[in-house]
């Protein structure tokens, strides 16, 4: 029987030290079940750098020779996002988090949302949206919307603000009529308001030096990438958030993550319209 899968393979050895690899960078674990995913993008990483065999290239990993690290990286990512995903989030931030936030404060303080992972930008963008169409006090404050993710070409799409027809599938006609741009090819182009209305950065969640220098945040939305990553990652990434939150400060999960199970740091606070976490308004950490 010729064998089903046409890929040379990794030996046990090399598949173990590029998941090791992975996950001391980004916190992503890769099982056995995923060794189809990984061969694959090492084989277009080889081929693109003109490694003949795995040796060479993993050499050239280590080292990082002409910032192959980065294109590693970035060729193991998952970018699945698209707009208004889990609407319901932007409702509770509306409803809820932004009404508790801006309570006894004053509007000369700016509210800070950061989307990490943002991956191509939808869901701070999605953000930025839902604030101008459901926001009736939007005018009143100054708002400051940060995407952050570690995959650096995601990032660039992001600034660039094009999108295909699925991206846009959630997003109520009048949304897009009011601020996408269709283009020649079936694309849509974001109105550069909206652009420039966000600010992106790369930023490993993983990393205490990343994520710290952005300073304080009101509302995180960290949805759908703890999926990716084991129990010490998770860890380490709540922990990370929670230092980038204001006390009282919010985070949203995505609806398959729970931080109860992660960090004992979090208070729950289930709304009408999702459950999210928060950072006590008084802690050990001020
Ligand atoms: C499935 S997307 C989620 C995008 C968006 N939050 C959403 O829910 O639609 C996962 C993103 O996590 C990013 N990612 C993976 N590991 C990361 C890390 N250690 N730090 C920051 N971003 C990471 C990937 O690059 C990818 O863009």
């Amino acid at each position: 029987m010729p064998d089903p899968d046409p890929l040379p393979g990794l030996n046990e050895d090399e598949f173990r030290r590029l998941c090791e690899f992975v996950y001391r960078r980004t916190g992503m674990v890769f099982t056995e079940a995923k060794r189809y995913f990984v061969q694959r993008r090492v084989i277009d990483r080889m081929a693109a750098t003109g490694a003949a065999t795995f040796a060479s290239y993993f050499a050239r990993l280590r080292t990082d020779l002409d910032g192959e690290v980065e294109h590693f990286i970035n060729a193991f990512t998952v970018n699945e996002t698209y707009f208004y995903r889990e609407e319901h989030q932007l409702q509770c931030l509306t409803t809820d988090l932004l009404r508790e936030r801006t309570r006894r404060r004053s509007p000369s303080l700016p509210i800070r949302i950061w989307s990490v992972p943002c991956s191509t930008g939808e869901e701070p963008f999605s953000i930025a949206l839902w604030l101008l169409e459901n926001w009736p006090q939007v005018d009143a404050w100054d708002i400051e919307i940060l995407g952050s993710d570690i995959d650096t070409r995601a990032l660039e799409a992001a600034r660039e603000g094009v999108y295909g027809k699925r991206a846009l599938m959630r997003l109520p006609p009048a949304v897009i009529a009011r601020y996408f741009e269709p283009l020649a090819d079936g694309e849509w182009r974001l109105s550069e308001d909206i652009r420039g209305s966000v600010g992106f950065s790369p930023v490993n969640l993983v990393e205490a030096a990343q994520t710290r220098p952005h300073g304080r945040f009101d509302v995180i939305f960290c949805r759908n990438v703890l999926i990716y990553f084991d129990d010490a990652s998770r860890r380490t990434a709540a922990e990370n958030l929670y230092e980038t939150l204001l006390p009282g400060g919010y985070i949203c999960l995505g609806h398959t993550e729970s931080m109860s199970r992660i960090s004992p740091l979090f208070e729950v606070c289930r709304y009408a319209d999702a459950i999210v976490y928060r950072r006590p308004l008084e802690d050990a950490h001020g």
